[in-house]
């Protein structure tokens, strides 16, 4: 009997062939000499896609939208913008007030950068309560916690372009953090900063690095990340890989069986379905819900009470002004907060470097057999709920101006986060699951 997958798949082929004359001997030249359908097809038409993603799915795609918006975005400022200490200021006042739709632009780019770790704390999140970053999907979660980094490099330079106050006093004290690491820290401040202090050369780098290197960095980084993907297939709410018919070249038990041999073995797989159409339009239903929010704010709300956009950066930077406090943007505070909860500097940087890379090793700290929250203990439910909120707490705390109360609640969550992935690491062995199902469920 034919599956579903069988059923609803239309190849790009048939369709072209339809479609006959001019295109279809176009199309049949591109495929002689590059996969282009084969490509189109294994990706995306074809895609096995588990029949149960849920609203958790589709950060991914919004994901890719997001640094779409910032990378057209970022070309158009780019043309007016300039990178130097006495002109980036007042070009960027510049493109708010006199280029046409500049200020559409700059709050299109500057709410994509919030929008843009929304979207990947989610996206993160999903990957945490489903166990993605499980057996085999390891190396795609490493790939994606690239991707984190390099998404903070890019938006911490990015954040010093405007040359506000925030953005130099910002990375004064992030940029002086590095001169903590023994021997070589002070040379090292130096090296990032091109400059005793930070000056027109540290604005001049960071430029070149913002505009070009780490979007570069970004983007072979997502493609690998999709790779990495397509090479295990997709995880789902349950779990549990989906099931391919049996005595079919996939199926589960085959020794060494490859997700992408589905390709070539006639798409004999029960609980999945084509990516195109039924993701793409469920995508675009996501797509839709997200423009909405995302347009509001850049409308309506766009400093969203100086979380997006810091009242302090809109006086320009001065080397002889330290503002009363200063705070990284709101995605950075959590990990700001950990920094600050240890009064020691090199502890302080090195418990917030910690926090980063303990996200990283997730796959070998759950030792659990099963994936999902769904049929996971209830121990490993709260433990997830407390690093939500333990999470929340920090972001709050990095926020605010230090006070004892801030500083001790910050001293108790940096415990409570790294006692999420101890506890994770102990329980997850003999954990009590509940029984998995054999199909995918709903
Ligand atoms: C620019 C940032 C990113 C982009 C564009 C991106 C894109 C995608 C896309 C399109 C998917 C498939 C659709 C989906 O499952 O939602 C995906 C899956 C996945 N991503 Fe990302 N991603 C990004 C960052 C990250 C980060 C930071 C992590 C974690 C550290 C991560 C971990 C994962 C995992 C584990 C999956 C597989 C999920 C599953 O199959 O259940 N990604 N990503």
């Amino acid at each position: 009997m034919a599956t579903n997958y069988e059923q609803s798949n239309q190849t790009a082929d048939e369709t072209n062939k339809r479609s006959g004359g001019a295109i279809s001997s176009v199309v049949d030249w591109i495929n002689d000499r590059i996969p282009m359908t084969r490509v189109w097809n294994m990706h995306i038409a074809q895609y096995p896609a588990p029949k149960n993603f849920n609203f958790w799915y589709l950060f991914g795609s919004l994901a890719i939208l997001v640094l779409v918006n910032q990378i057209v975005t970022g070309i158009w400022l780019t043309m007016n913008f300039v990178p130097s200490a006495e002109g980036a200021f007042a070009s960027v006042e510049y493109i708010m007030r006199d280029v046409e739709y500049g200020w559409l632009l700059r709050y299109l780019h500057s709410t994509g950068a919030s929008a843009f770790f929304v979207v990947v704390y989610l996206h993160m999140f999903r990957g945490m309560i489903y166990g993605s970053y499980q057996k085999p999907r390891e190396l795609l979660w490493l790939f994606g916690m690239l991707i984190f980094l390099a998404l903070m490099a890019e938006a911490f330079m990015g954040y010093l372009l405007p040359w506000g106050q925030m953005s130099f006093w910002g990375a004064q004290v992030i940029i002086s953090l590095f001169g903590a690491i023994p021997v070589i820290g002070e040379d090292l401040t130096l090296w990032i900063r091109g400059d005793y202090v930070i000056s027109g050369a540290t604005l001049n780098r960071f430029f070149a690095l913002h505009v070009i290197a780490l979007p570069l960095v970004l983007v072979i980084l997502v493609f690998l990340h999709i790779v990495a993907l397509h090479e295990v297939g997709s995880n789902n709410p349950d779990g549990i890989e989906i099931k391919r018919k049996k005595g079919s070249v996939a199926e589960e038990d085959k020794p060494n069986f490859k997700f992408h041999e589905y390709y070539t073995s006639k798409k004999d797989v029960v609980d999945a379905i084509p990516f195109h159409p039924y993701y793409t339009v469920k995508d675009i239903l996501g797509v839709a819900g997200f423009l909405i929010l995302f347009c509001w704010v850049v409308f309506f709300m766009p400093e969203m009470n100086g979380f997006f956009l810091e009242a302090p950066n809109f006086e320009a930077a001065n080397p002889l002004k330290t503002p009363e406090h200063i705070f990284p943007v709101w995605y950075f505070t959590p990990f700001y907060a950990i920094l600050r909860a240890i009064p020691d500097k090199l502890a302080g940087v090195v418990a917030m470097g910690a926090s980063i890379v303990v996200l990283a090793l997730l796959p070998w700290l759950d030792r659990g057999k099963v994936r999902s929250i769904r049929y996971r203990s209830k121990w490993h439910k709260l433990n997830i709920a407390q690093f939500v909120v333990t999470f929340l707490i920090l972001g709050w705390a990095g926020a605010t101006p230090q006070t004892v109360f801030s500083t001790i609640l910050s001293q108790i969550c940096t415990v409570t986060y790294f006692m999420f992935f101890v506890l994770l690491y102990v329980y997850s062995k003999n954990e009590v699951t509940k029984p998995l199902p054999t199909r995918l469920t709903k």
